[in-house]
């Protein structure tokens, strides 16, 4: 982490916002002071502006007993409404609100009037099947048209989704099935990845078998046109089922508070919690956000999220931000490689994309494959490029603007979490000073401090702990099931304050650097993994006495797993260490996902472990990234870090 201060210290380089792009800027330098005039004002204004109310609320916020938030909450409105028929309602039913590029080379466009007819069948589909307000849907699609019609669809009649990545395993999927109750699946039979039909309904099946047996129905959409199973009265083709649907709906308003969707996410313990987000307060920042921070002219803009729904990301800068503002946008099922490198690029001329939002591991990738390939395709259709999910290193942002943004359009890299909903500190185009691999400042409305770990305000330029010092509109509203969890994780140290878990520092000028997390929690490509919840996986196989997992630092990805395990002994005769390590990597992306899958396993005779039992992860991060081994004093046994290091040197 020195190593990053001492770096991020040295960076000078600073891009002033263009005239050019300033006079045409959405975002305006007096939203900053009337949030800093009247917070609550500030955002009733934006949830008036931004939305439609069925019911207009008349209070903004009750926080009369922290951590329990409540937004708007004597308002009430539909979500999906929001997101379509009022753009249709106001004449722009014919602007396309969806370009979809499969990736076999297959496209469809949805204009706005499409969409919303698609979602209307799709919720009275629903009805028909028995969903009702209230009900958990566990989503489980490829990154197609149907995913984003299947969100709305549930929003639509108030049930509430709960999307669950397809990269993730059957055992993944059965447990936040489990945890949420939820009564239907939606999947396909498969999906495009790499070239290949990627399997997800046999996953389903088995994961469905492994539950507690909430599930009822499975709508399947046919995509990938595999072999699969089929239970009779259980499984419905979503064609058909939507065939057989009436294509109008007469929406029902639903309070703001009113539960839109679980979202789970890695933990410092083994179990990933459900994050629960509510409706009128969420739909107001994911609006604000997209539309400010991304500059959004939704006449002329073509946006494209490269996030898959699976994420957050997906979430609000997928599905909701841009359908609440009307925007037109890409999405895109399959990788950035298939069928060739320049894939992405080549998207981006096709459609003339305007707005590019992705992650730095993305960008790195590129970087390594050079500025050839995207030079070969027109992206001078792009005016502004978006960062999030970890933090961008200099380099890579002045690439990223150099060679995809053509040295000129700003670059806004975003910091935010699932737990927040939406973007929390981000520059604001047109109006900051950009400052490359600085998140930079809080959005109007947004209150941010850095504290030590005893709560004290960090005043000098060293790092703290990040908190957002008040309630926000697109807050978390807890982990579903657990309210004691939601207060143990987030508000247990500083109080009314919410507690981040990633380090920060701010600089002279007041810019806010991201340091990584404070927790047990990886960042792979962007990507949330816990390192518990990993090491329950390895012990879980048979083989396995004990194991640590740390996350190092990587080049392109961020971070990358690293395991150490310690085999039994009753089976470590049975294997070379290469075969251990071969079957245990694969074991972890079996049982979580090919996301967790560790990069190398290294098997030892013994964990470095404190008098107490306490394995000192910070000694095998040490040897992992080939430092000198720090302090060995508290060790049980100082000789194990010996064997470890000569162990890891020798592979
Ligand atoms: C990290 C993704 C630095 C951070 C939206 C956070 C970032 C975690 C940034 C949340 C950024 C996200 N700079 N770090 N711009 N954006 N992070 O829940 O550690 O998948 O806590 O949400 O990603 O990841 P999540």
């Amino acid at each position: 982490m020195t190593d990053t201060i001492d770096h991020t210290l040295e960076e000078l380089r600073r891009f002033p916002p263009s005239q050019h792009f300033s006079e045409q800027a959405v975002a305006t330098e007096a939203e900053y002071h009337e949030a800093a005039a009247d917070r609550l004002e500030f955002w009733a204004h934006r949830a008036r502006e931004l939305l439609e109310w069925e019911t207009p609320f008349t209070r903004v916020l009750d926080w009369s007993t922290p951590p329990v938030a409540r937004w708007f909450d004597d308002g009430t409105l539909n979500v999906s409404v929001n997101c379509l028929d009022r753009h249709v309602a106001a004449g722009n039913g014919d602007r396309i609100a969806l370009h979809f590029e499969g990736e076999p080379g297959d496209s469809r466009s949805y204009s706005y009037a499409e969409l919303t007819t698609a979602v209307k069948r799709a919720a009275n589909a629903l009805s028909s099947l028995g969903v009702t307000a209230g009900d958990r849907v566990a989503i489980y699609l490829p990154l197609i048209p149907e995913a984003v019609i299947a969100m709305l669809a549930v929003a639509r009649i108030g049930a509430i989704h709960s999307v669950v990545f397809g990269g993730f395993s059957a055992e993944s999927l059965a447990s936040r099935i489990d945890d949420a109750e939820a009564s239907l699946v939606i999947t396909a039979d498969g999906g495009y990845r790499k070239g290949r039909v990627f399997p997800l309904k046999p996953t389903v099946d088995e994961a469905i078998a492994r539950t507690r047996g909430s599930v009822r129905q499975v709508l399947v959409v046919q995509r990938g046109d595999n072999d699969i199973d089929w239970q009779e009265g259980r499984d419905i083709w979503w064609h058909e089922a939507l065939a057989d649907a009436s294509p109008n709906h007469t929406p029902q308003a639903f309070a703001a508070e009113h539960p839109l969707f679980i979202l789970y996410t890695s933990g410092t313990t083994g179990r990933p919690k459900g994050i629960l987000h509510t409706s009128g307060g969420y739909l107001t920042q994911a609006a604000f956000t997209h539309r400010s921070v991304f500059d959004l002219h939704p006449q002329t803009d073509v946006y494209w999220c490269t996030a898959d729904i699976g994420w957050i990301t997906g979430h609000t800068y997928v599905v909701y931000g841009p359908l609440a503002n009307g925007a037109t946008q890409v999405i895109y099922e399959g990788t950035p490689d298939t069928p060739h490198p320049g894939r992405w690029w080549e998207i981006i001329e096709k459609y003339g994309v305007t707005i590019l939002y992705t992650a730095p591991t993305a960008i790195r990738t590129f970087m390594k494959l050079g500025t050839e390939i995207p030079g070969r395709f027109d992206l001078r259709s792009l005016r502004l490029l978006g960062s999030v999910g970890e933090p961008i290193n200099p380099e890579a942002w002045v690439w990223y603007r150099d060679v995809i943004g053509g040295g000129t359009t700003p670059v806004v890299d975003t910091w935010w979490q699932t737990e927040t909903g939406a973007i929390m500190i981000s520059a604001l185009p047109g109006i900051t000073t950009l400052k490359p691999g600085s998140a930079q400042v809080p959005i109007p409305g947004i209150n941010i401090d850095i504290l030590t770990d005893g709560g004290a305000p960090v005043t000098s330029e060293d790092g703290g702990l990040l908190v957002v010092t008040d309630p926000w509109p697109s807050m978390l509203r807890g982990i579903w099931g657990d309210s004691e969890r939601f207060q143990e994780t987030y508000w247990d140290k500083f109080g009314d304050k919410y507690f981040a878990g990633d380090g920060a520092r701010r600089d002279a000028d007041g810019d806010i650097w991201l340091l990584g997390r404070v927790d047990d929690i990886m960042n792979v490509s962007g990507h949330r993994l816990s390192t518990a919840e990993i090491e329950s996986s390895l012990v879980a196989h048979p083989w396995t006495a004990e194991a640590a997992v740390i996350g190092v630092s990587d080049a392109i990805t961020g971070q990358a797993v690293i395991a150490y395990c310690v085999i039994k002994q009753s089976h470590e005769s049975d294997h070379d260490p290469a075969e251990f390590e071969r079957v245990l990597r694969d074991h972890v992306a079996k049982e979580i996902g090919a996301i967790a899958r560790p990069k190398r396993v290294y098997i030892v005779g013994e964990l470095p472990k404190t008098r107490s039992g306490k394995i000192m992860r910070r000694l095998l991060r040490d040897v992992a990234e080939g430092r000198p081994i720090g302090d060995t004093t508290t060790l049980a046994d100082p000789a194990v870090m010996k064997l470890i290091e000569q162990m890891s040197r020798a592979r």
